[in-house]
């Protein structure tokens, strides 16, 4: 599906057009449907990895065997569903990175997408296979350290980079303060002082804009900076593939600007949300009680979090809304339908050679 002007995202040997990466996620909501369906229209389809397993009451390593069980099952059918591009979104912050992300090599995805947290040592198990490794940072400061250590441990760099800014949906890289005050740095001020250090590398690092970019004009604006390419959450929420239950797609259809708000997880990081009575309850301070022989979390305290993050997330993507809260980036009240998502990608594209074509003439 790659229209005549619109730039492909080259990642090494890997070409994504429209240059766009479905953004990975979790619990359950980019999984094989979803992922599929974008990997078939040129874009990149990732699989969110966390939460695959419902059932947090297990003894720990035998919940850890069904994790990555459940992974390898989950890729190999995604991949047989599609011939595009499949990836995996790995977050540092969970229990079993490691053997997640060691399985997610031994199926070959095309890409391993891995941030909350700093995955300072995601190359460790690569040994020499070409599955394209994906930092997410929110920092340069973040961006230079993976540089360095990867290359001085692994003697490797980042194969592309997300930059994820503040209006991304799910977990942050920004203090809840910093999020609430609004004084952290613009995603246009981060992505621009990424790509300097980026283009410094040869061959250049492919830079990858991240959080609130919702059309085709929001595309060609990173395209425009200099990225390479863009990963987009929200919107491929209200497509008939997304993996969450018809309650999720609504109440991003539903939302309206002020329900969008900030919460504290206990993965230990703010995370954007839509306001319903559930967030009410949890913001004023009301804890749920909950057993857990699984820390499925390594930032996690079960004695002390004031709800199982997974169990809540869990019931988001099974449509228990008043139990639950909804991931959502900050132009989640902009959705208004639910369509496939070819018809998504086409839209997003059209808009782009739009954009793309306008620019040109005005450069003229
Ligand atoms: C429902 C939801 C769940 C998410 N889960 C994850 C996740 O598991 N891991 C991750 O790295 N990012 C996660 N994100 C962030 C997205 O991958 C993406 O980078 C971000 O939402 C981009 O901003 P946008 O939603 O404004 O397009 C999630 C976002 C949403 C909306």
């Amino acid at each position: 599906m790659c229209r005549k002007n619109v730039p492909v995202l080259k990642i090494g040997n890997l070409e994504i057009c429209p240059p766009i990466i479905q953004g990975g996620m979790a619990v359950k909501i980019s999984e094989i449907n979803l992922a599929s369906a974008v990997a078939d229209t040129g874009c990149a389809g990732i699989i969110a990895v966390a939460g695959l397993v419902e059932d947090v009451n297990f003894f720990s390593k035998e919940l850890e065997k069904r994790n990555a069980d459940e992974l390898r099952k989950t890729i190999r059918q995604a991949r047989k569903n599609t011939k595009g591009i499949i990836g995996v979104n790995i977050m540092v912050a969970l229990s079993n990175y490691d053997d997640l992300v060691k399985t997610a090599i031994e199926e070959d995805v095309d890409m391993i997408i891995s941030g909350a947290g700093l995955p300072m040592n995601l190359p460790k198990d690569l040994n020499g296979k070409d599955v394209k490794l994906i930092p997410i940072v929110s920092s340069v400061r973040t961006f230079n350290m993976i540089c360095k250590r990867w290359q001085k441990r692994y003697n490797k760099l980042p194969d592309a980079v997300v930059v994820e800014g503040p209006k991304a949906g799910g977990h942050l890289g920004y203090t809840y303060e910093s999020l609430e005050e609004n004084t952290t740095q613009t995603l246009d001020e981060i992505v621009t002082e990424v790509i300097l250090a980026a283009n410094a590398f040869k061959p250049k690092i492919p830079v990858i804009a991240a959080g609130g970019i919702f059309d085709g004009k929001d595309i060609a604006h990173f395209l425009k900076m200099g990225a390479a390419g863009v990963q987009m959450g929200t919107r491929f929420v209200c497509t008939d593939e997304c993996d969450a239950h018809i309650n999720f797609k609504m109440a991003y259809i539903n939302a309206k600007p002020g329900d969008i708000t900030i919460i504290k997880s206990p993965v230990g990081l703010p995370g954007r949300v839509i306001k319903n009575k559930f967030v009410e309850k949890i913001q004023s301070g009301k804890t749920i009680p909950f057993n857990c022989r699984y820390k499925c979390l390594k930032s996690c305290n079960p004695k002390e979090a004031p709800y199982c993050i997974a169990k809540v997330l869990t019931n988001a993507q099974i449509g228990k809304m008043d139990e639950c809260f909804a991931f959502a980036g900050s132009n989640a009240y902009k959705c208004t339908e639910i369509i496939p998502v070819k018809e998504l990608v086409e839209k997003l594209s059209e808009e782009l050679a739009i954009e793309i074509e306008h620019q040109s003439h005005t450069l003229a």
